[in-house]
Order: structure tokens, then sequence, then C-alpha cells
């Protein structure tokens, strides 16, 4: 997986997912543009990493964002879309708000990435796009339906887009985490938002923030040439069997 004079555009790279992303996809020759509200003060102990700060709730933002993006480096290999808000609650407790928060963050702010870079990803006649769904989209946990609902949608929605724009040379895949340590992981632990069911995993767990880097970095390169519209698991598994 080398990803020399190859740019990749990640947002959500101040999180846990997304920096652990961008460093890698950095270490592996990528030049790598990170982007987030606060990605000014992402601490990436020294990688060479351009900072690109961007409001993916703003069209206008992540449209302003992309330009300069292709301004600065002229073209755009790979796009990597890990943003999110955490709002975790019983159903009954989560208002309109809450559910637009996610739906802002999460599914627009992943639609509006793709929809700025894709014309000139299909200009260019090859790249890949790796959107971060979760394992909440085929198993809900209780407190997470605002987050596995949009999960759901992000793994609908590579199909789609792998579909249509496959014989562009664009490959869409997700990579879809379960519990990965991650300060997000342990805000649902400590609210008690996870039950411990919805935190197991058949291979020993919680997972890394490197386990879900090495899989987009996987989605983004050529060894995964064939692999278009598909939904990786990064989730150890699974919770084991019942017996
Ligand atoms: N960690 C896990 O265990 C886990 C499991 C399953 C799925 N996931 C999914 O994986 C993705 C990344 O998770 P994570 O643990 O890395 O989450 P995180 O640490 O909370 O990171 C979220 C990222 O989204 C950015 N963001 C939020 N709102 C934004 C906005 N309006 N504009 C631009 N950037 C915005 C944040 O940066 P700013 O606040 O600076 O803007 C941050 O970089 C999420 O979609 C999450 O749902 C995570």
């Amino acid at each position: 997986m080398d990803f020399q004079d190859k740019v990749i555009w990640v947002t959500g790279a101040s999180g846990a997912l997304g920096l652990a992303s961008a460093l890698t996809l950095a270490r592996r020759g990528a030049t790598v543009v990170a982007s987030a509200r606060s990605i000014e003060t992402t601490d990436f102990g020294g990688a060479d990493i351009h900072r690109l700060p961007v409001d993916v709730t703003e069209t206008s933002s992540v449209d302003r964002a992309f330009a300069a993006l292709l301004a600065r480096h002229g073209r755009i290999d790979g796009l990597v879309a890990s943003t999110n808000v955490g709002r975790f609650g019983d159903f009954l407790d989560l208002d309109d708000d809450a559910w637009r928060a996610v739906f802002e963050a999460k599914l627009l702010g992943s639609v509006r990435p793709v929809r700025a870079a894709l014309p000139t990803l299909v200009k260019q006649g090859a790249g890949a796009i790796v959107l971060i769904s979760g394992r909440g989209g085929i198993d809900p946990p209780p407190h997470h339906f605002p987050g596995s609902s949009v999960n759901a949608a992000l793994d609908l929605l590579v199909q789609g887009l792998g579909r249509r724009y496959g014989p562009d040379g664009i490959r869409v895949n997700a990579v879809a985490p379960g519990p990965i340590q991650s300060p997000r992981l342990a805000e649902m632990r400590q609210g008690g938002q996870a039950p411990p069911a919805n935190l197991q995993t058949a291979t020993p767990g919680p997972g890394l923030p490197q386990d879900v880097a090495d899989a987009v970095a996987y989605l983004l390169s050529d060894a995964a040439r064939f692999v278009n519209g598909a939904r990786l698991a990064v989730d150890g598994g699974g919770p084991p069997l019942v017996r």
C-alpha cells in the first residue's frame, strides 16, 4: 500500500479514527489534507499533514475547502469521511435537534465532501472514497438510534455510489467499526449508554483506531481495486454467539 503522489482528503481528522487514518496514510507516502473544525489545534506529532479547516454542516464551507485543496494540490485521489457528533439517549428522550445534529454531522457531513470531490475524481477517471459507518447500522444499540440509522444509510449509500460511479473508475466503500478504544467509546461506557452486549466482540476487544486506519488504507489502495460498494466490518467479528 504505497500512496506516493496520491492526495487524500480526510474529514474528521481531529477525531480518534480520522486522526489514525490521516497519520497512517501520511506514513505510507500520501499527501494528506486533514479537515475538522478544530484542525488547526490538532496534534499530528510532527507528521507532514496539511490542515484545512471545514464545517461539514455547511455546504459552502465544504465547497470552499475542496476548492482550496484543489488550488493547492491540483488533484485528489482519495477521500475519507469520518465526522460525527455524539447524540446518545433513549428514543423518547432524543428530540428533533439531536437527530438533526447527527444527520448534519455524519450523513450530510459525508454526502457534502463526496459531492464536492466527485466531479474532479470522475474527470481524473480514478479515485477511491471511504465512508466511516459503524456496527450500529446492522445491530442498533438501544441508546444509539440516530447514529445507527445514519450508519445504515451510509452503508446503502456506498452501494449506490459504487454502482453509479464504478464505471467512471471510482470505488466507494464503507468501514463499519465496532467498539474502538477512543474518547467516544469511553463516553458511551461512562454514561452507561452502551449496554455491555453492544460492546462485545468475538475477537477480544475493543479494537484500536489503528485497526480502522489499516482498513481505510486497504480500501483506498490498489490492493482493493476490485472492492467497490462494500461494507467492511472492523468489529472483531461481532458479539460472540450466546450458547
Ligand atoms: N470510536 C468508535 O468506537 C466508533 C465506533 C463505530 C463508529 N464510529 C464512527 O467513526 C467515526 C469517527 O469516530 P471517532 O471515534 O473518531 O469520533 P470523534 O473522535 O468524536 O471524531 C469526530 C470528528 O468529527 C469532526 N466533526 C464533528 N462535527 C464536525 C463538523 N460540523 N465539521 C467538521 N468536522 C466535524 C470532529 O472534529 P471537530 O469537532 O474539531 O470539528 C472530529 O474530528 C464517526 O462517524 C463515528 O460514528 C466510531
